[in-house]
């Protein structure tokens, strides 16, 4: 039987060669080596060969190829995945499947606000395409030079936009996606209203690659701001963000774009590690908050109403001091203290991760909580809590104890992950907020996850891919 597989699968991977010409696959090992590894160096993978599909009839065809033999493929984007998602396995019985060469833009309505692209498209890409036609498209995130649209979409990505714009799952009005069996469901209709039985597209959305490999979108486009009133405020505790948070979405409503909270801690990591960043308040302060609020046009007055917000703050003692960015350069080098704090953090040294949401107004007690947890548990920890609080999602990060040893902190990563975990269960939040499941938190979904909820995943697997080909053991565990 296993020879008889073998046999297969290796016929398979000769048809596949033949399909998709030589400049539709990857086999040399320099060549693959970027592909077995993800992002953080979690996993490190085996696979028969990377395809460059260029067309969703290829995927078509290249699906139907891999079903006929049994033979599991990995959707592969950017590879910017936290969670080992696009890795394939240790086994080598999987094959990469790279959308890398999908990436032109299908067409753009300006008029209906529209764009269609295909999933290989890198988001700055499509940002820069959405802005040529005087729209905009608002995901934005760190990765966005390098990630993907489809690695976006099967990701359900965040970033530093949801308040005002939600996740992917809110940008997409259609979807293209090869299924398991090899037929295209094509869902691609530009339509906002389209009530005709179940919302099929919303399965692929989040499904990181485990359904189908989604292979173009109809994305929503809108109005593009005229500019941007950004502040960076320094504050005395994350209520006092909270606080601000509520108080400016009262006055600006959802003119509010951005609101990222940073610990001091962040920001002396990221003026320790990264060039040229600096603080620019003249001494330090327990939390930071990046507001930003967009201008409809270019005589609006809310960046006045913004400071006006900030200095009535101060006034009251509500906030500790603000800075209103007088230029683009001052704009960016903000946006350099709140999007460098992934990289400062991982040149610092050892860290643990955690991408957890609750309830806004319970981000606070949660943030106490948690510290007070960590101390007990890891004495002289560094919390390094950020992110997107306007989102109620933190990444709850923590670097090694100062002049500790960085291999006996990790040695603790178990019993401090599910502290947190546990934790973030008492408030009935989520473990994973922002950056999936992949393969490194398929056990915490079984844990976590409401059982019913956890048996319809399974359920709408098996009904989809029955015989388990589409990333598999990504998710939910391999049956
Ligand atoms: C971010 O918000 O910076 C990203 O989600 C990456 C991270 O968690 O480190
Ligand atoms: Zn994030």
């Amino acid at each position: 039987m296993r020879q008889h597989l073998r046999v297969d699968v290796a016929r398979a991977i000769e048809r596949l060669k033949v399909l998709l010409g030589p400049a539709g696959y990857l086999e040399d090992a320099g060549d693959i080596e970027p592909f077995l590894t993800d992002h953080r160096k979690l996993y490190r993978g085996v696979t028969l060969l990377v395809a460059l599909p260029s067309s969703t009839s290829e995927v078509a065809s290249l699906v139907e190829i891999c079903a006929a033999a049994g033979l599991g493929m990995v959707p592969h984007g950017g590879n910017t995945s936290y969670c080992g998602g696009a890795t394939p396995r240790e086994q080598g019985s999987e094959i990469v499947v790279s959308l890398r060469r999908m990436n032109r833009v299908r067409s753009l309505d300006a008029l209906n606000y529209s764009m269609t692209v295909e999933a290989g498209c890198v988001l700055a890409a499509i940002q820069r395409a959405a802005e040529e036609a005087d729209r905009l498209f608002p995901m934005s995130l760190g990765s966005e030079g390098s990630c993907t649209i489809g690695g976006n979409l099967s990701t359900n990505a965040g970033g530093t936009a949801v308040l005002r714009y939600g996740m992917m799952r809110d940008l997409v009005l259609g979807l293209e996606v090869v299924l398991p069996d090899g037929r295209v469901l094509d869902q691609l209709k530009p339509l906002r209203k389209d009530n005709t039985g179940y919302d099929l597209k919303q399965l692929f959305v989040g499904a990181e690659g485990t359904l189908g490999i989604v292979t173009a979108a109809c994305l929503k486009l809108f109005p593009r701001p005229r500019g941007y009133a950004t502040a960076l405020v320094a504050l005395a505790s994350p209520q006092a963000a909270v606080d601000l948070l509520t108080g400016l979405r009262g006055s600006l409503g959802d003119n509010v774009t951005t609101f990222e909270l940073l610990p001091r801690s962040a920001l002396e990591l990221v003026c320790r590690h990264i060039d040229g960043a600096t603080d620019p308040f003249g001494h330090p302060h327990h939390w930071y908050a990046l507001v930003e609020v967009s201008l409809p046009q270019a005589d609006s007055d809310l960046a006045e109403r913004l400071q006006t917000e900030l200095a009535a703050g101060i006034e009251r003692g509500a906030l500790d001091d603000a800075l209103l960015a007088a230029s683009l350069g001052q704009r960016s080098a903000f946006w350099k203290l709140r999007e460098n704090i992934p990289e400062a953090q991982a040149r610092e040294g050892a860290s643990l991760k955690h991408d957890v949401s609750v309830q806004t107004g319970r981000l606070p007690e949660f943030i106490d909580e948690g510290a007070l947890l960590l101390e007990r548990l890891v004495p002289g920890v560094r919390l390094v809590a950020y992110g997107h609080l306007g989102d109620g999602n933190l990444h709850f990060n923590l670097s090694f104890p100062s002049g500790g040893d960085q291999r006996v902190f990790l040695q603790r990563a178990e019993e401090v992950h599910r502290a947190i975990h546990e934790l973030v269960a008492r408030y009935r939040g989520s473990f994973s907020a922002e950056h999936g499941i992949g393969r490194h938190k398929v056990a915490e979904l079984e844990r976590y996850e409401d059982p019913v909820a956890l048996d319809l995943m399974r359920r709408l697997k098996r009904v989809l891919d029955p015989d388990g080909i589409m990333n598999p053991g990504k998710v939910l565990r391999e049956e």
